[in-house]
């Protein structure tokens, strides 16, 4: 399909094939050409596809370095948004399809993990939000909770860590919830009662742990901006973070598999009684998930205040004394039920052990998740 104005600027790419690899590298070339062809409508979709996937094919590569992350990552990616461009249920019909999407899947995948050369992991970086938003979550294949909480675990393992720690807090605090207080459940997963609350108490505690996992997934399109160790965030840095409860409600809400947890997402920086914390235009009042948000929001101020470990911004609390601050902020910042709860001996020994023992699993499981992929790649 090449023709003759590209095999002229082919001839004067390949005269000094090294240098002009490192300014445009030939996949992008390629990319861009192929890209201005289907534009004009000198391609069409099923023609374009069959040259990107032949890009593909043909120079993905394992070196994961600067220059592969084109044909590896940014190809597949413009395939993927292809494909959406498709009709549904044509693509999801087609066996073939969903077998390369799932294929694209653990390839960018792999990139995400080995990516550890500078420049490549931040070109990755730089195309990550459009990984995120142009993911297809196809029946019996790879969930968009599995990408996200894989994507996490490979590019900011802290922020993977403190997932798994908000989830299992959240999901210790629920049950416990359940077994004291189920009043205070009432009217999630649609229950009409404190019975059914009770009645449901396993479905009640895995959708908490869920919605408690996924609750920082509009941090992984801002990565980089995360990823500032060793002094305190800037203003404009602070502000992009600010938006990652919109960012990952929306994101979430785009899925089958995450899309019931958008508001946890969206409501747990914000105060329990709505008057303080961010975003600013979400009534946290009208959710039917408010419990549970109440549950995230201390579980998330629980772990981001006592790790030492993860965050650029915490000295560390001892847990009696987080636990105090929250009792001390109820009714205003924090749930009353929940703050009630954490008065039972019983569930602040269980907190704590959860801070402290679960913590170090936590972070050699990781460690452990992490590991297995790059081995398994
Ligand atoms: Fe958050
Ligand atoms: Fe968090």
């Amino acid at each position: 399909m090449i023709d003759e104005d590209m095999e002229e600027m082919l001839k004067i790419w390949r005269r000094d094939l090294e240098r002009n690899d490192d300014v445009v590298p030939f996949c992008n070339l390629m990319l861009l050409y192929l890209r201005n062809h289907y534009f004009s409508g000198k391609l069409t979709t099923d023609e374009y596809l069959f040259e990107l996937r032949k890009l593909y094919y043909e120079y993905r590569s394992e070196s994961y370095d600067f220059n592969s992350v084109f044909p590896s990552v940014l190809v597949p990616l413009e395939m993927l948004i292809t494909y959406e461009s498709m009709d549904r249920d044509r693509l999801l019909s087609d066996k073939e399809k969903r077998q390369e999407i799932e294929d694209i899947y653990r390839w960018i995948l792999r990139y995400v993990f080995h990516a550890q050369n500078k420049e490549a992991f931040s070109l990755l970086l730089e195309y990550f939000s459009e990984i995120m938003y142009h993911f297809i979550e196809i029946e019996g294949g790879m969930s968009f909770s599995d990408m996200g909480l894989s994507c996490m675990a490979a590019l900011h393992p802290p922020t993977y860590i403190h997932s798994r720690m908000v989830g299992e807090l959240s999901k210790a605090l629920c049950s416990f919830l359940i077994d004291n207080d189920p009043k205070a459940l009432t009217g999630v997963l649609g229950t009409e009662d404190e019975k059914e609350v009770v009645s449901r108490r396993k479905e009640m505690i895995d959708y908490c742990y869920k919605g408690a996992l996924y609750h920082d997934f509009g941090k992984i399109p801002m990565i980089d901006t995360i990823f500032v160790y060793g002094r305190k965030l800037l203003d404009p840095e602070f502000f992009l973070l600010k938006h990652h409860p919109i960012v990952g409600a929306n994101l979430l809400s785009r899925y089958a598999s995450t899309s019931s947890f958008s508001d946890i997402a969206m409501g747990h920086h914000l105060f329990y009684d709505g008057s303080k914390g961010y975003p600013g235009g979400f009534d946290i009042s009208a959710s039917p998930d408010k419990p549970l948000i109440d549950i995230v929001t201390i579980a998330d101020c629980l772990d981001a205040a006592t790790d030492t470990v993860g965050r650029s911004y915490s000295s560390g609390k001892r847990t009696i004394d987080i636990l105090r601050e929250i009792k001390e902020e109820k009714g205003t910042r924090y749930s009353p039920d929940v703050a009630a709860i954490l008065d039972i001996p019983e569930v602040s020994a269980e907190i704590d052990r959860i801070l402290t023992e679960e913590r170090s699993r936590n972070y050699s499981d990781a460690f452990d998740f992490i590991k297995g992929f790059l081995n398994e790649g």
